[in-house]
């Protein structure tokens, strides 16, 4: 049977208190992604892709709704509670990377775990592991500066994935690259699924990026507009992605 890693319930985010004007960004969402799959988020801007991102992160509260992460309900957390978490469940890719200028890409990767209070002997054998798994080991020692930015992305995606969290959340991962290193960055992603297993969430408006996912979830104001697999080909897929985005514009 296959198991939840995410499970989304009526999930509601009203953003403004009462007696001010409020948006409803969120309208009873509700979807699963399971152990291992590779799930896409589209929609058109202001769709409420970021919004559902950030609640799905614990960045932002829900107004109600069930989110479950690995078995654990997060929407009645404190904040204290949250941040743990967060920091040992949950994996983090942005747009523009993330890096700290000042550490190396192995330091930079070490860093949740470091943050963590992890002994750097146990540090080390986890940070080369990731870092094979994304072909980045010979940059180890070298500052973010003197990388490109396909690299600086293989790190950031190293990072995010070094402390095994139960997911990893990516928001416009491919935003800030150029087409040959948005392809790889996109391979890598795939590589990381099939070989290891990750669950992996995406929130792209890129349809290229997206047709690397398994599955696309649509929203459209809020609502779950359409959801789709892909069955064959990834050319195929692109091609359907296309035609969902071609019905928002009409
Ligand atoms: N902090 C906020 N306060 C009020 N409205 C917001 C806030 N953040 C986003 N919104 C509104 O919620 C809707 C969804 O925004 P967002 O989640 O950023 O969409 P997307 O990422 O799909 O472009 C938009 O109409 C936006 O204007
Ligand atoms: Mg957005």
């Amino acid at each position: 049977m296959n198991q939840s890693v995410l499970h989304v319930k009526n999930l509601n985010k009203i953003y403004g208190k009462k007696n001010e004007n409020q948006f409803h960004a969120l309208m009873d969402v509700s979807f699963d992604i399971n152990q291992g799959e590779f799930v896409g988020i589209m929609g058109p801007s202001g769709a409420g892709k970021t919004t559902l991102l950030h609640v799905i992160s614990t960045l932002d509260n829900a107004t109600n709704g069930t989110i479950e992460i690995a078995g654990t309900s997060i929407t009645k957390m404190k904040q204290k509670q949250l941040a743990d978490f967060r920091s040992e469940q949950l994996g983090f890719i942005f747009q523009d990377f993330n890096l700290l200028e000042n550490l190396t890409v192995y330091e930079n990767i070490a860093l949740p775990l470091s943050l963590q209070g992890v002994a750097s002997r146990k540090i080390k054998p986890s940070v080369h592991n990731v870092a094979k798994k994304l072909g980045i080991e010979a940059i180890l020692e070298k500052y973010p500066v003197t990388i490109s930015g396909g690299q600086k992305q293989r790190a950031a995606a190293a990072r995010a994935l070094v402390h095994e969290p139960a997911m990893i959340l990516a928001d416009e991962p491919t935003g800030a690259l150029d087409s040959k290193n948005a392809k790889s960055l996109m391979e890598a992603l795939v590589h990381l699924n099939e070989n290891h297993d990750t669950s992996i969430m995406l929130v792209t408006h890129d349809p290229l990026s997206a047709s690397y996912c398994q599955r696309i979830l649509f929203i459209q104001d809020g609502e779950l507009y359409k959801e789709i697999h892909r069955k064959n080909s990834r050319t195929a897929f692109h091609q359907e992605i296309l035609d969902v985005l071609a019905e928002f514009a009409e």
